[in-house]
């Protein structure tokens, strides 16, 4: 589809002319090896004046949603198109590029609307950055002394300065004398709360340009804002993504994955990266701590997705009345009828409440499995171990869709996606195929698929609700048999341990426990406290094994143990026979184990392929791999 077209039918917007000319102002403080990615970009730039020169009216009239958000007549927005959109598609992959940024603090202010109660020193001062971690500050940063949950920022100061900082926003009284680089203290109230409208000024308020799809509730956040993602590239929109598995800047352009979700600096830095290399629409999970925190304040959201709801993270939030005030944060934002809408889950019992945030007169699309109201809602499905399949209904039309999410709960996923899609007016063969691009989310019940005759996948459930609800989901796509591979961190919460041993014991036909992050731990203390689960000791254990033979447990299924993680994939794999399902659960898409203090690449989806493949040739010399216990791959 054309972009013009799209610009048309309301799915994309024009950008803000202003905006975009102060990146280009700031891109003439590029690095000399920026300059020549700046040249390419240049010369790509003058491939799509042709373009755009050649279909005028593309600059008329949006509906939905996604519409200019910044108010600038439509003839500042094309010439704007003309001047700064990037053809990145046509010539595949390109470098991203790094937008750079200053303004002065006075400005900075004036941009955030910060009032701020005093101010020192020089408020000309020019800003090249903005930081709150004082390890990461360089020289030009603005220092925010953030006050976190085990730490004050107030405390860093002089290191901040040491490391260049030129200016700092605090909220007591600090002493700047001292310092060598600080030109300007600004106290202000609550150095927290200022910060995402001081970060979202100096990046310029990059998600004003962008559609930005939101997402929240319990679960499912990330495998929705990856069907979400898909579904917008195939309406041919460069789409960026922060989950908390990865970013994106657009398409395959990944980022780091992080360790922790983004602060508000970050997100803002993120989606000023993404605007400044053509990113036209983002979806983002907000957690209910990140909007807690304040981490989405300033983010300019059009959608407000709702998944769903239940008893979690409450050490964080207090009560569940905190937890869900959190997450109804992002729907209290959906304001304007014309241009916002809400996409809620209706089978969950708080979808009302959800509904009932911000103004009544945006927009509601609603999906759902068992409430036959929902605007998009199965009117079929199908649930096996290799693929899933659902006939949607939607107010234009009934979609046929196949995927290869499994579960029930991925039809949930499936159904927000379109339930998005619905509400944006996207071309339903284009919800379509954006989903059915979708055949993974990394460590999500991911399907591990070399054509065996058994389902194998990969989740990373590392707590006894996640397992319990993994194996649950797992149990109602009818495998023969559940072989689950499972085991325990180190140094960390011993009090689930024997939890989940009963857990996988009584929810598989088959378990194998076994190392998972050891640490600094004996591997095999750790699978004694596992054993606790069903009322054993490791001798006991032994002892049962020892004629190579493991009765049963008293429920009839059986439980192995090897602390040698590969060694309990290659046997659960070894045991798969047609019509079993393989579950390797706790790691899904991190690439480690740590074991002492050295850190070394594993991961399980390799793990699996691999003993897939071995197998595959140990049968094909006639070897019966079916029992355990089974012999050390290095003995092949
Ligand atoms: N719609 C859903 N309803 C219930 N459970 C789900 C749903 N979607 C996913 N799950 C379960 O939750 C797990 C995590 O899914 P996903 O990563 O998409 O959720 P999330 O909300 O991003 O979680 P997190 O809070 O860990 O970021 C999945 O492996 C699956 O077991
Ligand atoms: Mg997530």
């Amino acid at each position: 589809m054309e972009r013009q077209e799209l610009v048309k039918q309301g799915l994309l917007k024009q950008k803000d002319i202003k905006e975009s000319s102060d990146v280009m102002k700031g891109i003439e403080e590029l690095e000399p090896e920026e300059v020549v990615d700046l040249e390419e970009i240049d010369e790509l730039t003058g491939l799509t004046v042709i373009d755009t020169d050649s279909d005028e009216e593309g600059s008329s009239g949006f509906d939905v949603g996604l519409g200019e958000k910044s108010g600038k007549s439509n003839a500042e927005a094309s010439l704007d198109e003309k001047s700064f959109d990037l053809d990145f598609d046509s010539i595949g992959k390109v470098n991203i590029v790094e937008p750079k940024f200053k303004m002065s603090l006075a400005e900075l202010l004036d941009e955030s609307k910060v009032v701020p109660v005093s101010v020192l020193g020089d408020l000309e001062v020019e800003i090249t950055g903005i930081q709150d971690d004082s390890r990461v500050v360089s020289a030009g940063d603005l220092f925010i002394c953030r006050v976190g949950m085990k730490t004050d920022g107030h405390l860093y100061l002089s290191e901040a300065d040491k490391r260049g900082a030129v200016a700092v926003v605090a909220s007591k009284e600090v002493d700047i004398e001292e310092t060598l680089g600080c030109k300007a203290l600004v106290i202000v109230e609550d150095t927290n709360t200022v910060l995402p409208a001081l970060a979202a000024a100096f990046y310029k308020f990059p998600s004003k340009n962008m559609s930005v799809i939101g997402i929240t509730g319990t679960n499912g956040k990330t495998t929705t804002a990856n069907l979400v993602k898909g579904m917008y590239e195939a309406m041919g929109l460069r789409t960026g993504m922060l989950s908390t598995v990865a970013y994106y800047i657009h398409g395959d352009h990944k980022l780091e994955a992080p360790n922790t979700t983004p602060g508000a600096i970050l997100v803002q830095n993120l989606m000023a990266k993404m605007l400044h290399n053509g990113t036209e629409a983002v979806v983002m999970e907000a957690t209910s701590q990140g909007l807690a925190l304040g981490r989405c304040d300033e983010v300019d959201f059009d959608i407000a997705v709702f998944t769903n709801l239940t008893r979690d993270h409450l050490d964080f939030h207090g009560t569940e009345e905190e937890y869900r005030n959190a997450k109804a944060k992002l729907f209290t934002r959906m304001v304007d009828p014309e241009r916002h809408r809400k996409v809620v889950n209706i089978d969950d019992p708080n979808a009302p409440f959800f509904i009932a945030q911000g103004n009544q007169e945006v927009p509601v699309v609603t999906f759902a499995m068992e409430n036959k109201n929902a605007d998009v809602h199965p009117l079929k499905f199908e649930l096996s171990l290799f693929e899933t399949q659902v006939l949607v209904n939607t107010p234009h039309g009934i979609l046929e869709i196949s995927s290869g999410l499994l579960g029930k709960h991925n039809i949930y996923n499936i159904l927000a996606a379109v339930a998005v899609g619905i509400a944006v007016g996207a071309p339903l063969e284009d919800i379509v195929r954006g989903i059915e691009e979708i055949d993974a989310v990394p460590g999500r019940c991911e399907l591990i698929d070399e054509e065996q005759a058994f389902g194998v996948i990969v989740d990373y459930a590392h707590t006894p609700d996640a397992l319990s609800r993994l194996l649950d989901s797992v149990r109602e796509l009818r495998p023969k048999r559940i072989i689950t591979v499972i085991g325990c961190s180190g140094e960390r919460d011993r009090g689930k341990r024997p939890i989940m041993t009963k857990i996988a014991t009584d929810k598989s036909d088959v378990t194998i426990l076994t190392s998972d992050n050891p640490r600094g731990e004996d591997p095999l203390d750790i699978l004694d406290d596992m054993l606790a689960g069903i009322g054993w000791s490791m001798q006991e254990y032994l002892k049962h094994g020892e004629n190579d033979y493991y009765p049963p447990l008293p429920n009839g299924h059986r439980l192995f143990l090897h602390d040698i993680r590969r060694v309990a994939v290659r046997c659960a794999v070894a045991m798969g026979e047609e019509g079993d399902m393989v579950v390797v659960a706790g790691k899904g898409h991190e690439t480690y184990q740590i074991e002492g203090d050295k850190k070394e690449f594993f991961d399980d989806r390799e793990e699996c392929r691999e003993a897939l493949q071995y197998v595959d040739e140990l049968h094909q010399a006639g070897i019966d791999t079916s029992e355990f216990p089974w012999r050390l791959p290095e003995s092949h």
